[in-house]
């Protein structure tokens, strides 16, 4: 059988990626209730993390402990990557003792040879153009705190990144309208927005970026920011934080959404930046739960991919 990875988010069909959401779901309350399936039981996990993380690193690794499995976290200057070995070399080798790789990296192109080049599952932990694990968690808890994710929208604003990439092409996956907004020279890729949109074809979300926040949230249940310098665009960070100021998450933006709509956000956060303090502490935030969401739809993407489940 061949090895299945999961790098952009369109590994996985809608049908798949609305099921691993149902069983998160069910699983999440098994795991509350302190119920394990030792679905990876036996197996090795290599863990490739050349960026900083808090909750990828934490909720892979977590996560794989309580499926059984073991894991080996490879940081940045330990192994001979940072040499100058070969990603492909790296992933040759590595397929020889674990069962599975979680990368995060800066070029996709990179996370993309280490794929083609193992002979086991490769998952992608972010790349400077997806984050595809986040997208799961994030429909993951809209599913959760709406009950259903049919006639749900999703409205992004600030800069379009690798989260708002996986959001796009993960939204028209299981049939989420999501509306963009951000400003010249930070759209989103047209590549990833142009599959996206066909992608929502099959399932009539709406994709639509715009420049225009109150247009973007008009109607949305869920209004979500990221970072406006993402990790490796420090040294943009002047010229950024100018530009995208008109997209602050703020109370007043809240205005021309459902006025029950949650605040989203991957984290880490900047309060006072891309969302201020009274909508990230406040009584609309969910950021917690998404965070926490992290580490049930990866523990069902995992038994996907590793774990003989076809996820069908
Ligand atoms: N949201 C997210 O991926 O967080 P980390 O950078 O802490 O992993
Ligand atoms: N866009 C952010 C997400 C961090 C989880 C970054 O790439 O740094």
């Amino acid at each position: 059988m061949k090895k299945r990875d999961y790098l952009t988010g369109f590994e996985l069909s809608a049908a798949q990626t609305l099921e691993l959401i149902e069983e998160a779901l069910v699983q999440k309350k098994e795991t509350a209730q302190g119920k394990l399936r030792p679905a990876l039981a036996g197996k090795n996990f290599a863990l490739i993390f050349e960026k900083h993380s808090t909750r990828t690193r934490v909720s892979f690794e977590a996560g794989l402990t309580q499926l059984g499995a073991s894991t080996i976290f490879l940081a940045p200057n330990d192994t001979q990557i940072a040499r100058g070995e070969t990603p492909a070399d790296s992933a040759r080798v590595l397929s020889e003792y674990v069962d599975g790789i979680v990368v995060r990296t800066y070029a996709h192109a990179r996370v993309e040879e280490i794929a083609a080049n193992a002979s086991v599952p490769v998952i992608n932990g972010l790349t400077d153009l997806h984050h595809p694990c986040q997208a799961l968690a994030d429909f993951l808890t809209m599913r959760e705190h709406y009950g259903t994710l049919d006639g749900l929208k999703l409205a992004y604003l600030g800069d379009g990144n690798n989260v708002l990439h996986s959001l796009l092409i993960v939204g028209a996956l299981v049939g989420v309208d999501v509306s963009a907004a951000c400003p010249e020279g930070y759209r989103p890729d047209s590549g990833i927005l142009e599959q996206a949109r066909v992608s929502a074809q099959e399932s009539s979300a709406r994709i639509h970026v715009t420049e225009d926040a109150a247009e973007a949230c008009a109607g949305a249940h869920a209004v979500y920011t990221d970072v406006w310098a993402s990790m490796g665009q420090e040294d943009e960070n002047e010229r950024r934080q100018k530009a995208l100021a008109p997209y602050q998450v703020n109370e007043e933006v809240f205005r021309a959404a459902h006025e029950d709509a949650v605040f989203m956000h991957c984290l880490p956060a900047h309060r006072g930046e891309e969302v201020t303090a009274d909508v990230i502490d406040g009584p609309r935030s969910v950021v917690f739960t998404q965070a926490g969401n992290r580490l049930h739809a990866q523990k069902i993407l995992l038994q996907i991919l590793a774990g003989g489940n076809d996820g069908a």
